[in-house]
């Protein structure tokens, strides 16, 4: 058979490896005075198989009919041609100057290809969505998969960045201080200006009008601003997601008024977390709507239309807070909401202050990950409230069990 016959025994194999989560610390080892290309390239050419035979091993225990879908046949497809591409390199010298630059080229052909999952998966849940009937053993599958999957795609994008912004021979112009994509002095602040300036841009684009930060920090170590060793990058994208967020809610609710409240932002250091709050006073969410916020399944966003361009700004996929949480989680933080209906919404970033706390948190296919798909629905085993007044001058002892 073919090259592509001998997939099915290559995930076999490497699915049986489970990940290396990397520290921060490693990922500036690769990259600093003394990195080695050749170190890079040999523990890539195992690891990124590994990853992705891992994953692909989960993609095979989605139900059937979404499986089958046009949109998730696709990403299975480019992911089993990344794996063989990546393969390929298992046989060849690392000290051949010549393999080392086809890496690098070989990684960024991979980087582009895998560019359009995000909303290629979406769209393969919504067909699936619109055909089945949603049940909740069904969305807990789903919802299960795709915070692994996302959180695979996350790690496996950061090592082909850090190897290729490394090893491509410059220097990062705008932030020469940086490692690949980790800047070792991260200013949280100025990010947090960043990330508030482009929603800012989009809200008044859309709506003609937007409120302003009010910008605090405190710092229990020293009057310096907050600066940790953080992607950049990745809190930005945590940071916009939020502002557009708190952006929509404040206008929504105050349509009718001159003045629009300002969005206020907490970033304090303490000696394990470094935490970044987004207050808004822009209505709330119901409690009991909190999970589904989350949710790729019961997300409230209209079908988003790939390569379309004409998206409504402020609000698209409705993979905004779950994605964002991702970005926190992958390096052992989180991100939560805490929201008062009728007043408004707080929603904090917690990551780890120390860089020796800050660890890839990656999922591993194994016999626990296996038993997870398996669920079934439990039947419940609290009272199901009557709809009709219970009248308790009739009431007769309720037949037993
Ligand atoms: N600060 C907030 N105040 C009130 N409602 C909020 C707030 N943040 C999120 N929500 C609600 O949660 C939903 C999901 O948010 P999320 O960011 O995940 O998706 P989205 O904003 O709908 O779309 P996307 O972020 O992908 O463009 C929103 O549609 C909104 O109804
Ligand atoms: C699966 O892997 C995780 C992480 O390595 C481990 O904690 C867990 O015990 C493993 N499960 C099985 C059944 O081996
Ligand atoms: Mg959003």
């Amino acid at each position: 058979s073919g090259p592509c016959g001998s997939v099915p025994k290559h995930i076999e194999h490497f699915s049986k490896f489970s990940p290396s989560p990397l520290s921060m610390k490693q990922f500036l080892d690769f990259g600093s005075i003394n990195a080695c290309e050749k170190t890079s390239f040999v523990f890539l050419r195992q690891e990124l198989p590994v990853r992705l035979s891992n994953i692909m091993k989960e993609i095979n225990l989605l139900p059937d009919r979404l499986l089958t879908t046009p949109s998730v046949q696709m990403v299975q497809s480019w992911y089993i041609q990344s794996l063989m591409e990546i393969l390929h390199f298992l046989d060849k010298n690392p000290d051949d100057h010549r393999v080392l630059g086809e890496f690098v080229d070989a990684l960024v052909t991979i980087r582009n290809r895998h560019n359009d999952v995000v909303p290629t998966m979406a769209q393969g849940i919504i067909e699936y969505k619109e055909a089945f009937p949603q049940d909740v053993v069904t969305n807990q599958n789903i919802q299960y998969f795709l915070d692994r999957f996302y959180m695979s795609r996350i790690s496996i994008r950061m090592l082909i960045n850090q190897h290729t912004l490394i090893f491509d021979g410059t220097t990062n112009p705008v932030h020469p201080n940086t490692i690949g994509s980790i800047d070792p002095h991260c200013q949280v602040g100025d990010v947090v200006q960043d990330a508030f300036h482009s929603a800012k841009m989009l809200c008044d684009q859309y709506y003609l009008r937007s409120p302003d930060l009010v910008l605090q920090e405190m710092n229990k170590k020293s009057n310096h601003p907050i600066s940790i060793v953080y992607v950049p990058s990745h809190l930005y994208h945590m940071l916009f997601e939020l502002f557009k967020n708190a952006m929509r809610a404040t206008i929504e609710t105050h349509e009718s008024s001159n003045n629009l409240p300002p969005i206020q932002v907490l970033v304090s250091l303490g000696g394990e977390d470094m935490s970044i709050k987004v207050s808004d006073r822009g209505g709330g969410v119901a409690f009991r709507r909190i999970e589904n916020l989350f949710s790729y399944l019961y997300s409230t966003a209209p079908a988003p239309q790939i390569g379309e361009h004409t998206r409504p700004p402020l609000a698209g996929f409705g993979y905004g807070l779950p994605i964002s949480r991702l970005y926190a989680k992958y390096f052992q933080g989180d991100l939560q909401l805490y929201t008062m209906e009728g007043y408004g919404t707080d929603a904090v970033i917690y990551l780890k202050a120390l860089s020796t706390d800050s660890i890839e948190r990656l999922p591993v296919y194994n016999k626990t990950a296996l038993k997870n798909y398996k669920v079934s629905q439990e039947a419940d085993d609290w009272c199901v409230p009557s709809k009709e007044p219970l009248d308790l001058s009739s009431y007769k002892v309720a037949k037993a069990k």
